[in-house]
């Protein structure tokens, strides 16, 4: 257990992008409430996602971890439920297919609300309110009432997160996570696209391989990992009056676990040292993330790391690298170096999407297919001249039809953006260039494993 620690020593920090609520007594209330609501998650739920971690930093595995930049109350509908999940199953067939690796799923889903902005006001002609959070701390809309920071919507956010998770739950274990049914996962939409030829390619692959198996006495009926998945949810550890609500002792360990979601991340604006969010993530058990932007010095990156993992704990640090695609291969080596002359285990996973945005002549904010794949491919490469492994994927994505990131085979142009850009916050893959993606990284994992069997050859 962490040493001098407590849910709200936080509160003795520097808290970075925190919003300031106006009505003291009001936040009290809602943080009364949810510290009266059930846990989300289970202490063993996290330690299971620790072990399954501890699989990719040991390179046996890989992680995807995507979903919403910013889930919304608007937004919230069983239909984009399943079907940002049915991608997320989608591309880890695709990439378990062709590495022959588990694939580690961690949603950006159910908790994953609170926004860091670059700046803490809006202005719009002669009025200036402040910049919207996320739907757990003000409204969207640019007006006055809207934006004002209400405490009551984290009680609102908590209940959006306990019914997206419970249905996220019967999807990964009551039948539709069946891998006899990845056929039925391809979309309607995804006929337009090469890709839904080569993942129906890859179903029928996998369906002779489900009938030998049956054939050889294997019964894929009784066979819990073919009926369904492990599937995790994780979310930016932003708003800390909310995760302190939710953090519970465990009673089998004694050890603190924030219960709001499996994994939690800490942003790139919020990993400083003296940092509240760096204070608070140090004393929960779940497994972290952290994002490593250009601004991040080696020797500050392992003054977090002795911070976050003092016991070096294979599957407690995941490290997402999110330098941009013409900066990641200059800028990752130093970071990668200095963790294995340490000696930390962690997982490297890759964010292509947040080093990668430009405003696009219609005024839209994108990110480009090509630069996107870019930065993967420069991870890729450098794990592979630094002799570490290319653990995960991190992206912003859904499982709807939409147009916000440019290009891909749907070849989705600046003129189209304005069809159906619905994000939040920053713009996401669409299904159709979400699977793209999947195959290009599988054929890199391909690669990658290749070269691990020639070298040991
Ligand atoms: C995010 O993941 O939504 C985010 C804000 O990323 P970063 O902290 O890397 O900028
Ligand atoms: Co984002």
């Amino acid at each position: 257990m962490a040493q001098n620690w407590t849910p709200d020593g936080w509160k003795a920090h520097e808290a970075r992008h925190l919003p300031h609520y106006e009505d003291a007594d009001e936040l009290a209330q809602a943080e009364e409430t949810l510290a009266s609501y059930p846990p989300l998650v289970f202490a063993g739920e996290a330690r299971a996602l620790k072990a399954d971690l501890a699989e990719v930093a040991a390179g046996h595995a890989f992680l995807l971890q995507g979903g919403d930049c910013a889930e919304s109350f608007a937004e919230f509908h069983p239909n984009n439920i399943r079907d940002t999940f049915r991608v997320l199953l989608q591309m880890a067939v695709v990439m378990t297919f062709a590495s022959k690796r588990p694939v580690v799923k961690v949603g950006r889903m159910a908790g994953q609300f609170a926004k860091p902005r670059s700046s803490p006001t809006e202005t719009q002609g002669d009025l200036t309110l402040p910049s919207y959070f996320g739907d757990n701390i003000n409204g969207i809309d640019f007006d006055p009432e809207q934006r004002r920071n209400d405490p009551m919507r984290m009680v609102r956010a908590y209940s959006q997160a306990a019914a997206t998770l419970n249905l996220l739950r019967a999807f990964a274990g009551g039948g539709y996570a069946n891998l006899r049914q990845v056929h039925q996962w391809t979309l309607d939409f995804m006929g337009r696209t090469p890709w839904a030829e080569k993942f129906a390619e890859t179903a029928d692959r996998i369906g002779e391989a489900l009938d030998f198996m049956e054939a050889c006495g294997v019964d894929p009926a009784t066979v819990p990992q073919l009926q369904g998945t492990s599937f995790y949810t994780s979310h930016e550890g932003l708003l800390l009056p909310y995760e302190q609500a939710l953090t519970r002792q465990d009673s089998l360990t004694g050890d603190w676990y924030a219960t709001s979601a499996h994994m939690l991340w800490i942003g790139d604006r919020t990993r400083f040292d003296g940092s509240a969010h760096v204070e608070f993530a140090r004393g929960i058990g779940n497994p972290l993330g952290m994002k490593c932007g250009p601004s991040l010095a080696p020797d500050d990156l392992l003054r977090m790391l002795d911070t976050l993992n003092p016991g070096r704990e294979p599957g407690r640090m995941t490290l997402i690298s999110r330098f941009g695609h013409d900066k990641v291969e200059e800028g990752l080596p130093p970071l990668v170096r200095a963790v294995e002359r340490e000696g930390h285990p962690v997982v490297w996973s890759c964010d292509p999407m947040h080093g990668n945005v430009v405003k696009s002549d219609s005024g839209y904010k994108t990110r480009p297919f090509d630069r996107i794949l870019k930065e993967v491919k420069g991870f890729f490469a450098v794990h592979r001249a630094e002799g570490t492994h290319p653990g995960g994927i991190h992206i912003e994505m859904t499982g709807q039809d939409v147009t916000e990131c440019v290009g891909g085979a749907v070849a989705i142009t600046d003129d189209a953006l304005g069809d159906r850009y619905h994000t939040h916050c920053d713009p996401r893959l669409n299904a159709a260039q979400s699977l793209e993606l999947a195959f290009l990284i599988a054929e890199m994992l391909n690669d990658e494993i290749g070269e691990r069997r020639a070298d040991a050859a």
